[in-house]
C-alpha cells in the first residue's frame, strides 16, 4: 500500500477504534462484535508494523484501554491488574506454541520433563479485585486501566456468591490482607430470563451476558446491580500480606485456587492441572466440546505455569505475565448482513420473524437463519432488511440477531410488517389484546402447526419415536398421510414405502419405532400432547400429583392449582385443553392405538410416601455405560432428586462414569460418596445405593 493511502487508512482505523473502545470500555454498550473490533485492531497493528512512522503515541495500539467511569471513585491497585497475552490461533497449535515459548524462556533442555500447567476457563465477564482485610470484604474494584480502577464495593456486595467474610476454621485466623482477583459474569439462563422479562414488558433486551454483567457492576445505584443476577469466579491473587502461600516452597497456582475455594470463594470446578503441550491440547479440545453445554459464556481457555517459583522466574513483559496465555475459541458474535425476513409458524401458531442472513461463522458453526423474536422487538432494535447486524450463537440457545450496527442506509427501506394471513395456511393472523405475539388462527388445520405438533410428539423427551424427523414429518403432512397424532400409529410399511426416498427397510424401522414408543410414562404422554404452558417439568409434576390420566383430564382449575409450581395461567391452559372434545378424542384414539403407561406412577407421592431421592442433590460426571446424561437426569428427577452442575459439600452423591474429570477428584477431596450407574439404579428403586 502506498504510504499516503496507508496513512489515511491508519487515521480512519484509529478514529474507528477510539469510538468503539469508548463504547465498549466506558459505556459498556458496544456497537460491533468483539471479533470485528479485534480485526480492526489487528489491521492497524499490521499497518503500523509495515509503516513504523505511522505509530502515533495516541494510537489505540499504544495503550491499555479502559477508563474510570465518572461518578465512581478511582482506586489505585496496590498490585496492578495485568492483562493477558492472547493466542488467537484457535486450533490446537496455539497451545503447542505457548508450551514451546515457556520451555524456551525457562531455558529447559529438550529432554527435561513436561511443564505442569493450571488450565482454566476464560470467563467472559468483568475483572474485579476483592480486598479482604482480616477476613472482611473492605473494597471491590474494577480493573480500569490496570493501575487505577473504580470502587464498586457497594455493587459487589449485592452479589450473593461473593462472601462478605472469608470462611475460616474457628482456630485459624484469616490473612491480614488478601486480594482476590476474579471475574463477575452472568449465567446464560439468568441472562435469558432477564431478556424474557424485558420482552414481556416490551422493553429493550440486552445484547449479551458480558455487557450486561459489566454494566451492572459499574452502576451508580447498587439497587440496580442487586436486581441483576450476577455470579463470580475467583482466578488469582493481588496484594497479599501475612498469608503464607499454601504449600510453600512448592506452592502452585492450583493450590492457591484450592485455598480460595476453602475460604468460601466460588472457584470453577472446570480446571485441571495438566502436563506439557499434550495436556494443554487435550484440555482445549475437551472444553471446546463442552462449551455449548456450560452454563455461562467463555471466550477461550487460560493456561498458567502452575509452579509459582517458575512464574517468578519468568516474570512480566510490560503489562502481561510471560507465564500465562489466553487461548481463544471462535467468537460467539459476528457481524453479517440481513438479507431478508421470513415468517415461521410454530406449534402453537405463533408467528416468528426469522432473519435470513448472509452466512456467517459464529460460535463454531455457520449460521444463515436467526430469530428476531417478535415484531415489536424487531422495531425496537430498528433492524431493517439490508442492515448490518450482530448475530449471537451461544450454548443451546437458537442463534439470534441481537442488534443492528449503526450505519447510514443507502436507500429507504420500509419497516417490516407481520402478514395478516398465515403464510402457511392462509388463515387469519391475530394478536391477543395487549399481547406481543401474532398467531395463526388455523389450529391443526394449519399444516405448519400440525407438523410442529407431530415433531414435538415424536421428540426424544416426549414419545421418543426414533427416525421421525422434520423431513419425514414434512412428507407425511404434505402428502396427506397424517393429519392427527393418532394417525401416526396407523402408518404401515406399505403406506410408508410409497414415500419418496423411503426404502422398505427404513419404513420397517419407523414402524418398529412407533410400536416401541407406545410403552411410555404418564409424564411423557402429558408432555407429548403439547398442551400450552406444559413443559417437561410441569408434566412430571402433574403425573406425580394425580397419578392417573383421567384425574388430570377431569381436574378443576382449583385442583390443578394444588400441583407444585402450577399457577393460574398454567392451570387455565390445562383445563381449557381437556375441555375441548377434540382433544379428548385424540387422547382416546391414542390409547385405542395401544399407547400405555403405568397408571400407578406417582401413586407413592400421592400416598405421602417420600420419593427415594427427595431432597437429595446428585452430580453427574463422565460417560455412564447405558444411560445418556439426559436419561440419568430424568431418572434422578423422577425419583425426586436434583441434579447439580458442580460438586460441593452439599452434594449427596456423585455419579461417575468413564472419563470422569475434575468433579470426581472434587468428590473425593470433599468425601462425597461416589456411585456407578448400577448403584444409581438401586438408589432410585429405593435401595441403599
Ligand atoms: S488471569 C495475570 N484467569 O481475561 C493474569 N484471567 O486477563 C491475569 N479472565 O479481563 C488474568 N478468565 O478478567 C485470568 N481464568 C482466568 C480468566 C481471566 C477470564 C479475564 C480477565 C481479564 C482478561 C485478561
Amino acid at each position: 500500500m502506498p504510504s499516503d493511502q496507508a496513512a489515511a487508512r491508519a487515521a480512519e482505523l484509529r478514529a474507528l477504534l477510539h469510538h468503539h473502545a469508548h463504547r465498549y470500555y466506558v459505556l459498556d454498550a458496544p456497537e460491533i462484535p468483539d471479533a470485528e473490533y479485534d480485526r480492526l485492531f489487528q489491521e492497524l497493528q499490521a499497518l503500523e508494523a509495515a509503516h513504523p512512522d505511522l505509530r502515533a503515541p495516541d494510537s489505540p495500539t499504544q495503550r491499555v484501554l479502559g477508563r474510570v467511569l465518572e461518578g465512581l471513585t478511582p482506586v489505585r491497585h496496590v498490585v496492578p491488574m495485568l492483562s493477558i497475552q492472547t493466542e488467537t490461533d484457535t486450533t490446537a497449535a496455539g497451545a503447542v506454541a505457548f508450551d514451546a515459548r515457556v520451555r524456551r524462556e525457562l531455558a529447559l533442555p529438550a529432554d527435561a520433563p513436561p511443564v505442569e500447567y493450571a488450565a482454566e476457563l476464560k470467563y467472559d465477564g468483568l475483572a474485579v479485585s476483592l480486598r479482604y482485610e482480616a477476613g472482611v470484604l473492605v473494597l471491590a474494584a474494577t480493573r480500569g486501566d490496570g493501575e487505577t480502577g473504580e470502587d464498586v464495593t457497594q455493587n459487589i456486595r449485592t452479589i450473593g456468591q461473593v462472601p462478605l467474610r472469608l470462611h475460616t476454621e474457628a482456630s485459624d485466623k484469616p490473612p491480614p490482607v488478601l486480594e482476590v482477583r476474579g471475574e463477575v459474569y452472568m449465567r446464560r439462563d439468568d441472562f435469558e430470563r432477564l431478556n424474557e422479562r424485558q420482552r414481556e414488558k416490551g422493553e429493550r433486551t440486552y445484547i449479551n451476558p458480558r455487557n450486561t454483567a459489566a454494566g451492572a457492576v459499574r452502576q451508580l445505584d447498587p439497587a440496580m446491580t442487586a436486581s441483576r443476577p450476577l455470579s463470580f469466579f475467583a482466578y488469582g491473587l493481588g496484594d497479599v500480606q501475612g498469608w503464607p502461600l499454601p504449600g510453600e516452597p512448592a506452592a502452585t497456582h492450583s493450590g492457591v485456587l484450592d485455598a480460595l475455594a476453602a475460604f468460601g470463594l466460588p472457584v470453577s470446578n472446570d480446571r485441571r492441572v495438566v502436563l506439557g503441550a499434550e495436556g494443554l491440547v487435550a484440555f482445549h479440545r475437551d472444553i471446546l466440546a463442552r462449551r455449548d453445554a456450560l452454563p455461562f459464556d467463555i471466550d477461550g481457555v487460560v493456561y498458567k505455569v502452575n509452579a509459582l517459583a517458575l512464574q517468578r522466574r519468568m516474570g512480566f513483559k510490560t503489562r502481561e505475565p510471560r507465564w500465562a496465555v489466553a487461548h481463544k475459541y471462535p467468537a460467539q458474535e459476528q457481524a453479517t448482513r440481513l438479507a431478508g425476513i421470513e415468517v415461521q409458524v410454530g406449534r402453537t401458531g405463533k408467528l416468528t420473524p426469522v432473519a435470513k442472513l448472509e452466512p456467517v461463522f459464529v460460535g463454531g458453526t455457520t449460521v444463515s437463519n436467526a430469530t428476531l423474536h417478535n415484531v415489536f422487538e424487531l422495531r425496537r432494535k430498528g433492524v431493517r432488511i439490508g442492515d448490518r447486524v450482530i448475530v449471537r450463537r451461544a450454548g443451546d440457545v437458537i442463534p439470534e440477531v441481537v442488534a443492528r450496527i449503526p450505519e447510514a442506509r443507502a436507500a429507504y427501506v420500509p419497516n417490516f410488517q407481520m402478514p395478516r394471513q398465515c403464510p402457511v395456511c392462509g388463515s387469519e393472523v391475530r394478536r391477543e389484546k395487549g399481547g406481543i405475539d401474532h398467531r395463526c388462527t388455523g389450529g391443526l388445520f394449519c399444516a405448519a402447526q400440525r407438523k410442529q405438533a407431530l415433531l414435538h410428539f415424536a421428540g426424544r423427551r416426549a414419545m421418543n419415536i426414533e427416525g421421525l424427523g422434520d423431513k419425514l414429518v414434512d412428507q407425511l403432512v404434505d402428502g396427506g398421510l397424517v393429519r392427527t397424532l393418532p394417525e401416526l400409529y396407523k402408518l404401515g410399511v406399505a403406506k410408508l414405502a410409497t414415500l419418496e426416498r423411503m426404502a422398505e427397510k427404513s419404513a420397517a424401522n419407523l414402524v418398529a419405532a412407533l410400536e416401541q414408543s407406545k410403552r411410555t410414562t404418564l409424564a411423557r404422554f402429558l408432555y407429548a400432547l403439547g398442551i400450552r404452558q406444559v413443559g417437561e417439568a410441569t408434566a412430571r409434576d402433574l403425573a406425580r400429583h394425580f397419578g392417573r390420566l383421567d384425574r388430570v383430564m377431569d381436574a378443576s382449575v382449583e385442583q390443578l392449582l394444588e400441583v407444585n409450581d402450577v399457577g393460574p395461567i398454567v392451570a387455565e391452559s390445562i383445563h381449557t385443553f381437556f375441555a375441548q372434545p377434540h382433544n379428548r378424542e385424540v387422547v382416546e384414539q391414542l390409547r385405542a392405538a395401544g399407547v400405555t403407561w403405568d397408571e400407578h406412577e406417582g401413586a407413592a407421592a400421592q400416598a405421602g410416601a417420600p420419593l427415594p431421592l427427595a431432597g437429595k442433590t446428585l452430580v453427574l460426571t463422565g460417560t455412564l455405560p447405558t444411560l445418556s446424561r439426559d436419561e440419568a437426569k430424568a431418572l434422578v428427577e423422577a425419583a425426586g432428586g436434583k441434579v447439580a452442575g458442580s460438586v460441593s459439600k452439599k452434594s449427596h452423591w456423585v455419579v461417575a462414569g468413564e472419563e470422569a474429570g475434575s468433579k470426581l477428584d472434587k468428590a473425593r477431596e470433599l468425601g462425597v460418596p461416589v456411585l456407578d450407574e448400577a448403584a444409581l439404579r438401586r438408589l432410585v428403586e429405593g435401595g441403599e445405593g
